[in-house]
């Protein structure tokens, strides 16, 4: 039987299980990569893997010219922004990830917000766009101690303060919107929320929006929820398709708006959104509240989900490029996952980087995914951001959270881990919180 040829873009744990998913598929997927780094899970199962900036549009053009891949998929948010799904759309290769202009989604904070108010979706804080100092200073006034700053464009996370955590009282706030603005003439300045935050992805034909399992990520780089912003540090999801601090309606009204931006998102620009919607959400005393968007997978998240897809990836990569997903089957096990991440020490602000590991025997049912590792001819080395993770599926959140902690040790090196991920303690945590919300 002829198999399918994929391109796959990305070289972190997300596409190294994006990869996983593919080559599971039916249809006998050759894989071929690119990656700005040589990721060894990914490697080993890629016809061809290209080392070279994913934004690079020369370097991708001319590798998809010559490999013609029956379709594309994009992992990271950069390619993404840089246009290298219109870029493969010219070559006549679709991808099931958005082009530019939809993807403007997790890109641009200000086009969200506007986004979601013009089309009268709820789910925004109370918020303003700035694009000069004009009223900045009294809707400082108006929010009071509990303000959010946020920088346009894609900042990894890093351009959004939010007051009491990185910043505090009015005056260090209005500081840091003066230098959003002069750095790119736009800035949005927001109500602080204040709840548990949880992740919605939905597949997207442009039309039809099916759902994946809510997961919780853990930003923080320490244990009990404190330190610097990460990547994500682990994440968890739960075998019932919920989480132990929501309720089904809270889960409802984060997919209703999913919905209901997959339809505006078209309204707005005549583009389809195709490939995976996003929404970072957080469950409040009033509701549920939109945080952010993505036009991609989360990482870590993708490690709980594609762990638990019962259906064909490349199906479903399909039924959102043709616009089918409605016929396609999309089914995810209804079983608990917890994802860990090991890290380099003084990761996320001054990692290591350069320093040898050495992995262990992983324990028996828990899959590794590689990050940001580097292998050499004399094995693998820390690269400076988030190196490997371990996903343990099993009945319950706790099992899977003993499994994935059994693995983490069989990392030896200048590593860190978040022990609490998953663990009962920090879940009743937050299941009180939203308690006392309530
Ligand atoms: P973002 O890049 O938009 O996901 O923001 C990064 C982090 O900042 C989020 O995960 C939240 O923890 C926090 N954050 C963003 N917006 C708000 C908000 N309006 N209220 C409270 N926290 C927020
Ligand atoms: N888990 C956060 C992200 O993928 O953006």
């Amino acid at each position: 039987m002829s198999g399918k040829k994929v391109l796959l873009i990305g070289n972190g744990a997300r596409e190294h299980i994006m990869a996983e998913a593919l080559k599971k598929s039916r249809h006998h997927v050759e894989l071929y990569v690119v990656g700005g780094a040589m990721n060894p899970g990914i490697k080993a199962l890629a016809e061809e893997y290209l080392v070279a900036d994913v934004c690079d549009k020369d370097a991708i053009a001319e590798f998809a010219s010559r490999v013609r891949p029956d379709f594309a998929v994009v992992g990271p948010e950069a390619p993404i922004e840089a246009g290298i799904v219109d870029m493969l759309l010219e070559l006549e290769i679709h991808s099931a990830s958005p082009l530019q202009t939809v993807g403007r989604l997790e890109s641009s904070k200000s086009y969200t917000r506007d986004l979601l108010e013009k089309f009268q979706i709820p789910g925004n804080p109370d918020f303003k766009v700035f694009y000069n100092e004009e009223g900045l200073e009294d809707f400082f006034l108006e929010l009071g101690d509990d303000y959010v700053v946020k920088a346009d464009g894609l900042k990894g996370g890093k351009g959004v303060k939010v007051s009491g955590d990185h910043l505090n009282g009015m005056e260090e706030g209005l500081a840091y919107a003066r230098e959003c603005l002069k750095d790119s003439g736009r800035v949005v300045v927001e109500e602080k929320l204040i709840g548990q935050e949880f992740s919605l992805m939905s597949f997207c034909d442009g039309t039809y929006a099916v759902d994946m399992p809510v997961v919780q990520d853990h930003k923080r780089a320490y244990e009990g929820d404190e330190g610097p912003n990460t990547g994500g540090m682990g994440t968890y999801s739960d075998a019932n398709h919920l989480l132990p601090f929501l309720t089904l309606h809270e889960v409802n009204e984060a997919s209703d708006m999913n919905k209901k931006v997959l339809k505006a998102l078209f309204e707005d620009t005549g583009v389809y959104y195709k490939g995976v919607m996003y929404g970072g959400f957080i469950a409040t005393a009033k509701g549920v509240r939109l945080i952010e968007y993505n036009a991609r997978l989360g990482d870590p998240e993708a490690m709980n989900v594609l762990s638990l897809l019962r259906s064909d990836f490349v199906d479903i990569c399909e039924g959102i490029i043709n616009k089918t997903l409605d016929q396609v089957t999309v089914e995810f096990e209804k079983k608990a996952t917890v994802c860990k991440y090991v890290v380099p020490e003084g990761y996320p602000d001054k990692p290591v980087k350069g320093e040898k590991i050495e992995v262990g025997e992983i324990p028996e049912g828990v899959h590794a995914y590689y990050a940001s590792v580097d292998q050499r001819d004399d094995g693998l080395y820390l690269s400076g951001s988030r190196a490997i993770a371990f996903v343990g599926v099993a009945d319950t959140i706790e099992e899977a959270e003993r499994l994935a902690q059994s693995a983490v040790g069989s990392v030896k090196g200048p590593v860190f881990h978040r022990k609490d991920i998953g663990t009962k303690e920090l879940i009743d945590k937050k299941v009180e919180m939203m308690k006392g919300l309530r």
